[in-house]
This record gives C-alpha cells, sequence and structure tokens, in this order.
C-alpha cells in the first residue's frame, strides 16, 4: 500500500497515528531503531529526476541483489532531528545543510540527487506523519534519516541505472551509553577512517563499515568511540567514528580543517559560527595528536551526538585526563544550540525551519 502525504494525515486526524495512542519511555530512548509509522520514498527517472515521492508504511523494501548500493556500496545517508518545543511545535534544525551535503556526496558518487526542496520536503513529510513519536521537549528527539542507493541492479563497476531516495525516523535520546557523561576515547594508530582522495568527506556509507572493528575493539577495552589519526602522516588527529573533535585553550578552539578526510558536521558549523558569536577564536587546522596534551577541555559534536565532553582520551598506552571545569566551553555553547532550538533565543541566521 502506498500513502500519500494527504492521506497519511487524514490517517493521523482520523486516530490512527494521534499523540496519545503510543506507550513510550521517554525517558530511556538511548539510540536504537524504533520503527515509526511511515517513511517516504521516491525513485529517479531514466533521467535521473526523483519523482513525487509518497509516504509508505514503514517496513522493508525491494531491491535487486545486483543492486549497486549491495554490490558496490553506492549510497549516501544523512542524519537529521525535528524537536518539540514546550509550546507543542514541532522543528527542525538547519535541514538545507544535509540537503546540501547529499548533493556534494551524490556528485562523489555519480548520483543524481533530490532538490534541496525535495529533500526537505521529504523530512518534513517524514517528521510529520510521525510526529507522535517526536518525544516530549527536553527528552530527545526524533532522528530522521534518508538515504540515496544505487538501487537497480548492475553487474560491472559502473554508476547504477537508477536510484531510491527515503527517509525514515526513529526517536532518540543520548547516543552513547554513557548518557551525558564525558567519553573516553581511544586514538587508533592503525586503522585509518579516510585518506586524501577517498570518500571521506561525504556521507557514503562506505565510510562506516570499514571502522566497526576499531569500535568494536575499543568498546571491549571500554572505551566509549575511537580518535582516528591522518593515514599518512599517522600524526595529525581528524575525527571520531560518529562525530567531530573540538579542543579548547583558553579563548581559542581549534578543530581539524575539513579538507577532505573529514565530515563537515552541520552541529561542527552551527558551534563554530556560535563560537564567534561569543568571543572564541576559531581554528580550522592541522591538529598535532601531541596537542591533545595540552588542551583545556575537549568535546565531540554531530547530530546523533549533539556535543558531548571528553573526559579522557588514551594514546600510545597513555591516558590524557580533562577535568570538569566550572565553566565548561562545550556546555556554555550546547546550550546556545539548545536556546535557539527552544526558542528562547532569537534565530537571527534561520536555522530552524517549522514543520
Ligand atoms: C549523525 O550524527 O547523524 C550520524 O550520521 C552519525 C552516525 C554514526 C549515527
Amino acid at each position: 500500500r502506498y500513502y500519500t502525504a494527504q492521506v497519511a494525515t487524514s490517517l493521523q486526524s482520523t486516530g490512527q497515528s494521534d499523540e496519545e495512542s503510543i506507550d513510550i519511555d521517554w525517558e530511556n530512548l538511548g539510540f536504537h531503531l524504533m520503527p515509526t509509522d511511515y517513511m517516504y520514498l521516491t525513485k529517479s527517472n531514466e533521467n535521473g529526476h526523483f519523482e513525487q515521492g509518497q509516504l509508505n508504511p514503514y517496513g522493508n523494501i525491494h531491491l535487486s541483489p545486483s543492486a549497486a548500493v549491495l554490490n558496490y556500496g553506492q549510497g549516501l545517508f544523512e542524519g537529521t532531528k525535528a524537536y518539540r518545543r514546550d509550546d507543542g511545535r514541532l522543528f527542525l534544525f538547519r535541514p538545507h545543510q544535509n540537503a546540501i551535503r547529499m548533493q556534494i556526496g551524490a556528485e562523489r558518487m555519480c548520483m543524481p540527487c533530490p532538490s534541496t526542496n525535495q529533500f526537505v520536503d521529504a523530512v518534513k513529510q517524514t517528521a510529520l506523519a510521525n510526529k507522535r513519536f517526536i518525544p516530549p521537549p527536553g527528552k530527545g528527539s526524533l532522528y530522521i534519516r534518508p538515504l540515496l542507493i544505487g538501487s537497480g541492479p548492475i553487474l560491472g563497476l559502473a554508476p547504477a541505472p537508477d536510484y531510491t531516495f527515503l527517509v525514515y525516523a526513529s526517536p532518540v535520546g543520548n547516543y552513547f551509553k554513557e548518557g551525558t557523561a564525558p567519553l573516553n576515547l581511544y586514538v587508533e594508530e592503525d586503522l585509518h577512517r579516510a585518506s586524501r582522495g577517498g570518500s571521506g568527506a561525504v556521507k557514503s556509507i562506505t565510510n562506516y563499515a570499514p571502522v566497526l572493528r576499531a569500535i568494536k575493539s575499543a568498546k571491549e577495552k571500554g572505551f566509549s568511540d575511537v580518535l582516528y589519526l591522518d593515514s599518512l602522516n599517522k600524526r595529525y588527529i581528524e575525527e571520531v567514528s560518529s562525530c567531530n573533535i573540538f579542543l579548547v585553550k583558553g579563548k581559542i578552539l581549534s578543530t581539524p580543517a575539513a579538507s577532505g578526510t573529514i565530515l563537515e558536521g552541520v552541529t561542527r558549523k552551527s558551534i563554530m559560527v556560535i563560537a564567534r558569536d561569543l568571543g572564541y577564536q576559531v581554528e580550522e587546522r592541522l591538529i598535532d595528536v601531541d596537542e591533545l596534551t595540552n588542551a583545556d577541555e575537549v568535546f565531540c559534536t554531530g547530530t546523533a551526538v549533539g556535543v558531548a565532553s571528553v573526559g579522557s582520551i588514551t594514546y600510545k598506552g597513555k591516558r590524557i585526563e580533562y577535568k570538569e571545569r566550572s565553566e565548561q566551553t562545550s556546555k556554555q555553547l550546547y546550550s546556545r544550540v539548545i536556546e535557539i532550538q527552544r526558542g528562547v533565543i532569537e534565530d537571527k541566521r534561520d536555522w530552524i525551519v517549522e514543520i
């Protein structure tokens, strides 16, 4: 069965998807897939244009065994979140940035891509159709996952003949099992996330499975996540498996420059803007792993992760500890983002999109 947006909305108004009928433990969401009611789906036509998409009940999709995404990893994903405000209004945070990033990634992966308007409209439709899953204010968000995949069959290595764009969602709370406690990171010396000329700067699905082994082994040793070094010099920090990284020293905020091997996170960009507003000097540059020893504070940023402070980083068997400060820069910056999101302070840059 295929539902249009209008049908889905009327299903909700007849009570099939009303706000009362949900029984979720909002206090203990974590970051786990909780299937929701609907997903948005559209396919490209022979000219590479995406047709008007439709909301479908959330469920499995049919794929040829020879789909390009299954055989050659021709796929991209995005992550954005829908929030509920105290007054009940629903909103997204900078979804146009995700649309643009998907377009840049699609160019890299030889895929056609939905327009910015179509992308944002699909995200809005998915959020609205699943609005009963958007947590109460302060309890989490609806994580929205747009996917662009080479779904057409292909045997030789070449771009797929056709593509599917779909968007699904799941309510989420804290990404890490640590909750809001500071993270303990492990610096990986042998495995790398990205290399020069590779796909590290785009959100290709192929960037993620290769780091699972490093994450698994770090988690077995009790660490929260892995910090990767550049593959050429094995010396400059790049990013964490699921998020970007910042160092604070006095009033200077430093983060690895987005020069081809790290993902330009939407939260990363937003934090840099806010930090400048608050009088910090922000540097995007090469950061030697040895600089970790001198930082006053280290924190991570990402859509899934939010802003997470780092309590320790272990490199070559030595654990560098970061003491919690009375005035944590990460807390100050993240509060500002949350205040913009909640409408407590003015959204001067049109970051908020109401749905
Ligand atoms: C996100 O932050 O949205 C991501 O895509 C990271 C992912 C590993 C959950």
